[in-house]
């Protein structure tokens, strides 16, 4: 499929009303995604996992069908290692929590059901987050070491160009108290592509548990978890065009056998009595209460939506309009782009010495250019460079080139008013 041809199937900016360059916030949605949906609710709409009437047996299908196609997608041993959530951030709440629960040894046997965890272990845990984390695998960590006085979090540091600090990283995993590292595939603010096939080998060598949020990688990189090596992933359906309200759990079956619950409710269980609950098995185990249905299917369509046209053309395609966007906003007096990695997916951020973020993304709004200005959900990564927000341009697929030069050229007209 060309690229041009793919902008069609995205009714909303197809049109050129707007020039959207906000695709690591959330993703447009292509006719594909939205007709698999309405469709689900007009023709096949029931409950999942419980009817026996043929309806309910369909819809059951559906779903499991969407749990498959990820599967495939991520290539995942089995479909059990995919739990739904409602997305990347209740994804990492729900690992954290589980997580040091059984590191902790509060899985209980009843919740591994009839395992004792060999999650367990004695004495401090140290869990290792980057300092270019989003929030959201910032803060369900640190709800946990706020609950448990010898769990603490240690920050690996990044470099002034928005890498990585390896060398640091490397120290950090020496250390036999380390237990978990929780870090990003690629950052939402600096767009920097982390070594994480590099970092599985090393974490593993010291035996530490690698949890990866997957969110801004998902819809620019083929992502195979076994490759990888990866403990755990994360990622939202949102940011790789499918509906908001759904995610989902990579995690390896023989790990996620070791966790406890996160929710307990229906769906959940093999046996309720007022005495005693035993745990079903795996994925309905972490997916309490009737899923998010209509959304799963949407998600399912959007991982096909995004096999059909390949990683191969949306990475070149990607990869030429971040090299355009770099190299005109490099032209711009006063301006700093924050984050120079060698390895980079489609996100440029900048700031300017005399104009406010705030008003960079106000004023490009007059000129119809939705770009996403703030702090990205990432103080930290703010103070690392010393600014409280910057401005962020981030690239889809059904982006092209005028839309980087509508940008440009709304930018400089902002930037004539304000000098
Ligand atoms: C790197 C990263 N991690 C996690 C999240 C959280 O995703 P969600 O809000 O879909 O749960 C985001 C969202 O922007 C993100 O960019």
């Amino acid at each position: 499929m060309s690229m041009n041809l793919v902008r069609e199937d995205f009714p909303l900016i197809s049109n050129d009303t707007i020039d959207y360059l906000d695709s690591a916030a959330t993703c447009q949605k292509p006719i594909a995604v939205v007709d698999s949906m309405s469709k689900f609710m007009l023709e096949q709409n029931s409950t999942v996992r419980r009817g026996v009437y043929d309806l309910a047996v369909k819809a059951t299908q559906e779903f499991d069908n969407a749990r498959s196609s990820i599967q495939k997608f991520i290539n995942a041993k089995s479909s059990c290692e995919v739990i739904f959530t409602r997305g990347a951030t209740e994804g990492l709440n729900m690992i954290a929590y589980t997580l040091c629960q059984a590191l902790k040894g509060k899985a209980g046997v009843d919740a591994t059901n009839g395992r004792s965890s060999k999650l367990k272990t004695n004495g401090k845990i140290k869990i290792a987050i980057s300092e270019m984390e989003h929030h959201a695998n910032i803060v369900p960590w640190q709800m946990q070491a706020s609950l448990h006085d010898d769990i603490e979090i240690v920050i690996i540091p990044i470099l002034d160009n928005g890498e990585l600090d390896l060398d640091a990283l490397k120290k950090i995993l020496n250390d036999k108290e380390l237990k978990v590292l929780a870090i990003t595939h690629t950052s939402n603010v600096l767009g920097t592509v982390n070594p994480i096939e590099e970092i599985s080998k090393l974490a593993h060598a010291n035996g530490v548990i690698v949890v990866l949020d997957a969110c801004q990688a998902i819809a620019h990189k083929a992502l195979d978890v076994q490759k990888l090596d990866v403990d755990f992933m994360v990622f939202s359906a949102h940011k790789i065009y499918g509906p908001t309200g759904i995610g989902a759990v990579f995690a390896k079956e023989e790990l996620l056998n070791e966790l406890p619950p996160y929710h307990g409710g229906g769906d959940m269980i093999e046996t309720v009595s007022f005495e005693k609950t035993t745990y079903t098995n795996l994925p309905n185990k972490f997916e309490a209460g009737t899923p998010a249905i209509v959304e799963t299917i949407g998600f399912g369509a959007a991982i096909k939506y995004i096999s059909k046209i390949g990683f191969d053309k949306i990475y070149e395609h990607e990869q030429k309009l971040l090299e355009m966007a770099n190299q005109e906003l490099n032209k711009f007096e006063k301006i700093k782009i924050i984050g120079q990695s060698r390895n980079k997916i489609g996100i440029v951020s900048f700031v300017f010495d005399d104009i406010e973020a705030f008003d960079i993304g106000t004023m490009l709004n007059q000129h119809k250019v939705a770009i996403r200005t703030g702090h990205h959900c990432a103080q930290p990564l703010m103070k690392r460079f010393g600014i409280s927000a910057c401005s962020r341009l981030s690239i889809g697929v059904y982006n092209n080139e005028n839309d980087i030069a509508k940008f440009i050229s709304a930018l400089e007209k902002t930037i004539k008013m304000f000098r």
